[in-house]
């Protein structure tokens, strides 16, 4: 499957679908090429690979091709060493009409009592795009966990606050 797919079945349904139905988590392991002069992961590296699964969740949820519009709310929170094996989760914070909102997070794990510790995380929209290049209608998202509906609400927060800023900027 390509990111460049059209899945009909799933593009046009407009039936709400559950979170689960597209979350994802990938892993990845820091190389020297991907470290800054301090041999830690470089923010930018982190930061693609949270857009890479971003848009995997996107399309799962869209069916067609998406775009990333907006990045915020990215923190880095400790730094990943050379070699350090990541997990990277991502999962629909919530659907609005054309838009959707995936929140990320870059763990690495203890490896002696399991436990994830967070590296990163942020806050990715993606437009789903029409057959005419422009922005087209998904199906809503279904938050099916106490988590899922606390991110739910929180997404709607986030998208007027973007929305408010970016009014008073103009
Ligand atoms: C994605 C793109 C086609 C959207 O077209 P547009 O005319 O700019 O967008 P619109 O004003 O119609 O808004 C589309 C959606 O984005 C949302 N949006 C707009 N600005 C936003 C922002 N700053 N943050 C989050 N969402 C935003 C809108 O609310 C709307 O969502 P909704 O339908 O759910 O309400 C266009 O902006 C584009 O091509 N951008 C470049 C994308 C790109 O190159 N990304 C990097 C590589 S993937």
């Amino acid at each position: 499957m390509k990111n460049t797919d059209l899945i009909p079945e799933i593009a046009n349904d407009m039936t709400p679908r559950k979170v689960k139905d597209s979350q994802t988590e990938t892993h990845a392991i820091v190389h020297p090429d991907n470290t800054n002069a301090l041999h830690n992961a470089f923010g930018g590296y982190l930061m693609g690979l949270m857009d890479v699964a971003a848009c995997v969740v996107a399309f799962n949820h869209a069916g067609r091709k998406v775009n990333t519009i907006s990045i915020d709310g990215v923190r880095f929170f400790r730094p990943a060493t050379l070699g350090t094996i990541l997990n990277i989760h991502a999962s629909l914070n919530r659907a609005f009409n054309t838009s959707m909102e995936i929140g990320l997070k870059i763990t690495e794990t203890d490896p002696v009592n399991k436990q994830e510790l967070p590296i990163a995380h942020g806050y990715f929209t993606f437009v789903a795009i029409g057959e005419d290049g422009r922005p087209t209608a998904v199906a809503p998202v279904e938050p099916d966990s106490d988590e899922a509906r606390r991110r739910y609400e929180q997404a709607l927060v986030r998208r007027e606050a973007r929305i408010a800023l970016g009014k008073q900027l103009q």
